[in-house]
């Protein structure tokens, strides 16, 4: 994980070709839950090749979990794998698109990688040795008030009213808490990417998923910052919620301002 660009170079190659031609497309959980064919593609090509060099490995992945697999982090090796994050944007062409690889032992996360797959960058980390993007440093912001910040979040798949009604009231207590502006850029893991590298201040999503998060956390907490459950405890993977920021005052800031959106957890599913 030290910043090496060959990483996944075949797989990253399929997604971007499959970028401008025309996909086959189906609907998961909601009508904006979109996978297509690369999606399945990717994460068998992903999952096989790991399976190759670590048998005795777990793996945790979205497309598997889709078709009814059970997502139980056990104390095993487990791999944590988000085949295309920002399907949605794909689907449309919309050049922010991703590959999340997460890996945990013993419950914890011990390292992940994401790859931009149109930007070319790879972000990386791995516990107790930093946080790097193509081998640069990752450093997160330091900013405490919420009048100062930019604020990212994820709208999650569930459309009925009630959901949405939550999510349009949880923007606007933070415009009311005047953030400088709250930005949804339809991929998770990339937008928590940019609150690894300082670009924005915090993050929060319902919704979110094991994969979305696994390797995310780990590149956010290598860059100094904070990852946590929106009731303000320790993260809990599973809880498909979550609260990032630069420091802990702002994700607990954020944290308080939030109302629950309730979408079950990874491991009941
Ligand atoms: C989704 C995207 C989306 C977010 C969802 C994620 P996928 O991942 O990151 O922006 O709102 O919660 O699950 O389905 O594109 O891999």
């Amino acid at each position: 994980t030290d910043g090496s660009k060959g990483w996944c170079h075949s797989h990253v190659k399929i997604i971007r070709k499959a970028l401008s031609e025309e996909k086959r497309v189906s609907t998961k959980t909601s009508a904006a839950d979109l996978v297509t064919e690369t999606d399945h593609l990717v994460e068998g090509l992903i999952i096989s090749e790991l399976q190759k060099r670590f048998p005795s490995h777990r793996f945790i992945a979205e497309e598997a979990a889709a078709a009814g697999a059970k997502c139980v982090l056990t104390p095993s090796p487990t791999w944590i794998v988000d085949p295309i994050d920002g399907t949605c944007n794909f689907v449309h062409r919309f050049p922010t698109v991703a590959v999340s690889i997460g890996f945990a032992v013993n419950q914890e996360l011990e390292f992940g990688v994401i790859y931009h797959c149109t930007e070319e960058r790879l972000y990386t980390g791995r516990r107790g040795r930093g946080a790097f993007c193509n081998g640069q440093r990752l450093r997160v912001s330091g900013e405490t008030d919420i009048s100062k910040a930019l604020v990212l979040t994820e709208i999650g798949p569930k459309r009925d009213p009630a959901t949405l009604k939550l999510f349009l009231s949880n923007m606007e207590r933070l415009l009311h808490a005047k953030a400088h502006g709250v930005r949804v850029i339809g991929s998770s893991t990339l937008a928590l990417c940019h609150l690894a590298s300082g670009a924005a201040d915090a993050y929060y999503q319902f919704g979110l998923h094991c994969w979305d998060l696994a390797a995310a956390t780990v590149i956010i907490r290598e860059a100094g910052g904070i990852v946590m459950d929106t009731s303000g405890g320790p993260l809990d993977l599973m809880s498909c919620r979550v609260v990032a920021a630069g420091t802990r005052e702002m994700a607990t800031l954020i944290a308080q301002a939030l109302q629950t959106i309730n979408y079950g957890r990874d491991d009941e599913k």
